[in-house]
């Protein structure tokens, strides 16, 4: 282990996960390492949450504000979840407990766009943050940090914190050394300056995090993998609807929007994200580039076939088996992924200038194109917005897709009227159902539905759909974007109430 800890005053600064969580104290916000379940603190929070179930035993309230880059994993988010000693998270999670007890109403849940999370916090939005948990690889001689599987929002936690807790995990590969580009040129407004990176594999930073040893209070050693769910194999639905969005990019490609080349790829996360990423490996690309938020197993695959020579992300978000697959291929893949962090991989600026092309998963979507990616039935929320806003705002192309029906068939994926919009109808230009893809742009209102209707909707729900919207045409207040508004999220009610849309 010294061998990942070559600081020698460090070295000193080593203690127990428990003796370490002893310095937290109730009340305080604390900010940790972790994106899409990787490189998040393994120890520190799990002794933490013993501490709270001791405290809440004993009858006093033990709860913190939690600030991460993204989702965590059992060990940080569920065991402080389930002990009850969070009082607030942000932003992204992905979590079982602590989804159940978000909507359940214990915590407080703040849902914000990726690239907003670190300027917020040097806006002073969020208040001071006086203790940062980091996962890293290891600590040079010089007190720099290699950075772990993510990076997420580590340099601003780093620079922000009163004081700093180090995880140093062994079980991470030495080999990610050298794969992050940590960018120290942001600033406050209005002295910002343009972000010179042009070409997704462009390094501007440099790939150490750095830290003021002087706010270290602790460092302890952990020996534990980060631990991702499986994705789902891909099945009929989301093989179609990768067969769809290759046959979109086929007509960009012979209408001169794009060459075969196409333009840096955005993938979210989930199942199907991860099942269409793999889908393009079909589409004969060659040499693709990505500037994304998260490595899947299935970009790993683009990667290793030559589908994708490059990709920019901040984190990755591997199955057990894509993890054995990177570190049994570490240098193939270190000379082909960078790693940033979040502030700038989710970058406005950046995602413009290259011209991503966003692909998101979604809940839903009307008729008129808002997209909801997060609140199922308007209120209980699934994950959160992530990256997805950032890079569909932005990109050069913003693609949402979902099968048509959830649960069975019991709710339609394609509603009147969302019942909760991340994406509004400004930012929405290809929506994709296993049925076909509906390509918004330059249609009105009205158009949409029709195509909406007619390209995405299940067989079930097409003709209330039909129905709805030529009674909106007929009755609506106004005639541009014809809705009734007594009836316009009955479909939720009607789920809320009977279990099914249609019944
Ligand atoms: N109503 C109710 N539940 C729905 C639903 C709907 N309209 N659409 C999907 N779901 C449920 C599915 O039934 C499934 O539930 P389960 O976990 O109980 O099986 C779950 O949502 C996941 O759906 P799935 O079809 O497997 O898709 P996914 O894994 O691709 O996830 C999102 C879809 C929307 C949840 C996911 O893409 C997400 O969290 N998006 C927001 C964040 C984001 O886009 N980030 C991208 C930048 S990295």
């Amino acid at each position: 282990m010294h061998d990942r800890i070559r600081h020698s005053g460090l070295l000193e600064k080593r203690m127990s996960p428990e003796a370490a969580a002893a310095l937290i104290k109730p009340g305080m916000t604390v900010a940790m390492s972790g994106f899409t379940g990787a490189g998040y603190p393994k120890a520190v929070p799990q002794a933490l949450a013993a501490q709270v179930e001791t405290a809440t035993a004993a009858g006093t309230d033990f709860k913190i504000r939690i600030l991460t880059g993204a989702s965590t994993a059992p060990e940080l988010d569920g065991v402080l979840a389930k002990a009850g000693g969070m009082e607030l998270r942000l932003p992204y999670m992905s979590d079982p407990a602590l989804r159940k007890r978000i909507n359940d109403g214990e915590i407080e849940y703040m849902d914000i766009h990726l690239s907003h999370v670190a300027q917020h916090t040097w806006f002073g939005f969020y208040g001071d943050i006086n203790v940062a948990i980091i996962e890293v690889v290891g600590i040079r001689e010089d007190g720099s940090l290699i950075p772990s599987s993510s990076v997420g929002n580590n340099k601003t936690w780093l620079d922000m914190a009163d004081a700093v807790i180090i995880e140093v995990n062994s079980q991470q590969s030495a080999g990610l050394e050298g794969m992050h580009d940590v960018y120290y040129g942001t600033a406050l407004p209005p002295f910002r300056q343009p972000i010179m990176l042009t070409e997704p594999e462009d390094r501007i930073g440099q790939p150490y995090l750095d830290v003021d040893i002087n706010k270290i209070i602790a460092v302890v050693e952990t020996d534990a993998p980060d631990r991702l769910s499986a994705f789902a194999e891909p099945d009929a639905t989301s093989n179609q609807i990768a067969d769809h969005l290759l046959d979109f990019l086929d007509g960009e490609i012979k209408s001169g929007r794009m060459t075969d080349k196409l333009l840096p790829l955005q993938s979210g996360v989930g199942n199907i994200a991860n099942a269409v990423l793999a889908g393009l490996s079909r589409g004969g690309y060659r040499g693709l580039k990505a500037y994304t938020e998260v490595i899947q197993d299935g970009m790993l695959g683009l990667i290793k076939d030559g589908t994708i020579e490059f990709a920019s992300a901040t984190s990755f978000s591997l199955s057990e088996a894509g993890i054995a697959e990177f570190n049994r291929h570490v240098d193939f893949y270190r000379s082909r992924i960078v790693l940033r962090t979040q502030e700038i991989s989710n970058h406005p600026e950046l995602i413009r200038r290259l011209g991503c092309v966003a692909l998101n998963g979604m809940i839903e979507a009307d008729i008129y194109g808002n997209v909801n990616s997060t609140n199922v039935v308007g209120s209980h929320v699934m994950n959160g917005i992530g990256g997805s806003g950032d890079f569909a705002r932005n990109g050069f192309l913003s693609v949402f897709m979902s099968p048509s029906v959830a649960k069975e068939g019991r709710i339609s994926g394609i509603v009147p009227f969302a019942s909760h919009v991340d994406h509004t109808e400004h930012d929405t230009m290809l929506l994709i159902t296993e049925r076909g893809f509906a390509d918004l742009r330059g249609l009105s209102p009205k158009q949409r539905a029709r195509l909406i209707t007619e390209k995405l909707a299940h067989p079930d729900y097409k003709p209330m759909l039909e129905d709805y919207f030529t009674r909106a045409l007929r009755d609506s207040y106004g005639k541009h974007t014809p809705h009734l508004m007594g009836e316009a999220l009955s479909w939720h009610q009607r789920y809320i109430e009977t279990g099914d849309m249609r019944l």
